[in-house]
């Protein structure tokens, strides 16, 4: 989706949109006043965000469309509501381009841009693999004009649009089918970020041998894939020195649940059991694209989890990269034994002070939140909170979750100093228990198991069904908000 900001809307556009905000009475032309008016109240119209009356009105030689759009109270996330809202009704609806008037919506460049981010990524779509469309399931939508933005909406919309391309990389990431998107693959789709300034490390199997890690060389050991470990650093501070903060991300590339074998149906699904990775990816793309001032370093756990000959065993005892042996008594619960290593190099080759990792890690999260948060824990306040209010201006729903030794014991086995898994209850905090064995003193760390929040079965108001690029808003806010000076 093109969007294009202007100063005074094209004629020559077929369909014209009008931002209105709640209970506002829309400014317009005498010859489209009563039609309009009278179209808006039959239709109860009340400027509610995200609400729209279409009405098709007689301009000079042919027929165009006015279209009312409701912005609520015109802030950011009434604003995005509406961009959308607009999107998910025009894209297939035969016209090619919009022009948003946004004169009378009364909104701050922040929100104009919110709602220019939210048309192009409601309207991102992952058709590459259908040949066979019609021309009526094609979007025709394609450009969007955008008049009567306040001024400096253009520095706002630098940073949404970088965060939406950000996010365009993520769902492609977790879209791409299981054959196409495998550790190497993932990779590959990410060296254009050295182009933007990022720096790649990447680690082969052969490395991470000799650097000792033991746990996510297990998870990989039953694929034919090699496994890899991505590092992306991104500083934009002018300065050398550690990074202020790490991204770390679950990339399992697919999940069978290796011997500990998953049931047969829904198993696609596990195509983005990456998606925490994905996520990385993307909010780093961000942060690259609008040159945030600030030092972060993205790192990636890509591997497959399959069974074949010679898989891991529910049973074996392996030996992380701390030097912490674990038993393996599930071989599904792979992704807290690929995180741990990722977690122990990051922290001893880059001494972040601040962590936050995230991974489609248990299914209980979504047996606890659904598909509407995405479950937060951490062992510092101020890191949490920090998370918290970057979700809630995000629009990346978190719930904070409880940790403590009495849920730590859980994990102990009587083999080695750990199993990969607890008991029936309280399957995510396990999980995270788990990896906060490898987390440094001093180290403020946060973990988002974002399981139930990658992959939508509906549309949201800024996404399709499908992916949902879910994490790469809330960590490029807190870099924002905590990151740079
Ligand atoms: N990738 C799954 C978690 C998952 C399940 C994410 C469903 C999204 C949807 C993870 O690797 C897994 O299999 N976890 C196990 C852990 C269990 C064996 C302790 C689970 O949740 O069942
Ligand atoms: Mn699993
Ligand atoms: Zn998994």
């Amino acid at each position: 989706m093109k969007i294009e900001f202007v100063a005074t809307p094209s004629p020559d556009l077929a369909a014209r949109v009008i931002a209105v905000p709640s209970g506002a009475t829309p400014k317009l032309a005498d010859s489209e006043r009563a039609l309009a008016e009278g179209a808006a109240g039959a239709a109860r119209f009340d400027g509610e965000a995200g609400s729209m009356v279409e009405i098709f009105v007689q301009r000079e030689q042919n027929i165009g469309r006015l279209i009312l759009l409701g912005v609520g109270k015109a802030d950011e996330a009434d604003m995005e509501k509406a961009g959308g809202a607009l999107v998910a009704r025009f894209q297939m609806a035969g016209i090619d381009a919009l022009s948003v008037d946004l004169s009378d919506a009364g909104a701050t460049p922040r929100a104009a841009a919110r709602l220019a981010g939210a048309a192009a990524q409601r309207g991102w779509r992952f058709d590459i693999y259908r040949t066979t469309l019609t021309d009526k399931q094609k979007p025709t939508l394609d450009r969007i004009e955008i008049a009567g933005a306040p001024q400096d909406t253009d520095a706002a919309w630098r940073d949404v649009d970088a965060l939406t391309q950000g996010l365009e990389l993520t769902r492609t990431l977790v879209s791409e089918p299981p054959n196409i998107l495998y550790p190497e693959s993932f990779v590959e789709r990410c060296r254009h970020l050295e182009e933007l300034g990022v720096e790649l490390t990447i680690l082969d199997e052969a490395q991470m041998r000799e650097l000792g890690m033991g746990a996510l060389l297990g998870v990989s050991q039953g694929s034919v894939r090699d496994a890899r470990v991505l590092a992306m650093h991104w500083n934009g501070t002018g300065e050398d020195g550690d990074p202020d903060i790490a991204f770390v991300g679950k990339g399992v590339t697919f999940d069978t649940g290796g011997i500990s074998l998953k049931p047969g149906a829904g198993m696609e699904d596990m195509k983005w059991d990456m998606g925490g990775a994905g996520a990385v990816a993307g909010a780093m793309k961000a942060l690259a694209l609008r040159k945030a001032r600030a030092n972060v370093i993205g790192v990636v756990g890509l591997v497959e989890n399959m069974p074949d000959g010679n898989a891991q065993r529910p049973g074996d005892v392996v030996t992380s990269m701390s030097g912490q042996t674990i038993e393996v008594i599930n071989t599904d619960a792979e992704g807290r034994l690929v995180l741990c290593d990722v977690l122990t190099w990051v922290q001893q080759t880059h001494r972040p002070k601040t962590i936050v990792d995230l991974a489609t890690l248990t299914g209980a999260m979504i047996i606890s939140l659904g598909n509407e948060h995405g479950g937060l824990f951490a062992n510092d306040d101020s890191l949490a909170d920090e998370l918290l209010a970057a979700s809630r201006v995000s629009g990346d729903a978190l719930w904070r979750f409880p940790l403590s030794p009495a849920y730590d014991k859980l994990i102990d086995s009587p083999i080695a100093d750990m199993k990969n898994v607890g008991p029936r209850g309280a399957g995510s905090i396990t999980a995270a228990q788990f990896l906060k064995r490898y987390i440094n003193d001093g180290v403020r760390w946060a973990h988002l198991d974002i399981a139930g929040m990658v992959w939508a079965d509906k549309p949201g108001s800024t996404h399709d069904k499908g992916a949902t690029g879910f994490g790469v808003r809330v960590l490029d806010r807190l870099v924002r908000d905590t990151a740079e000076g």
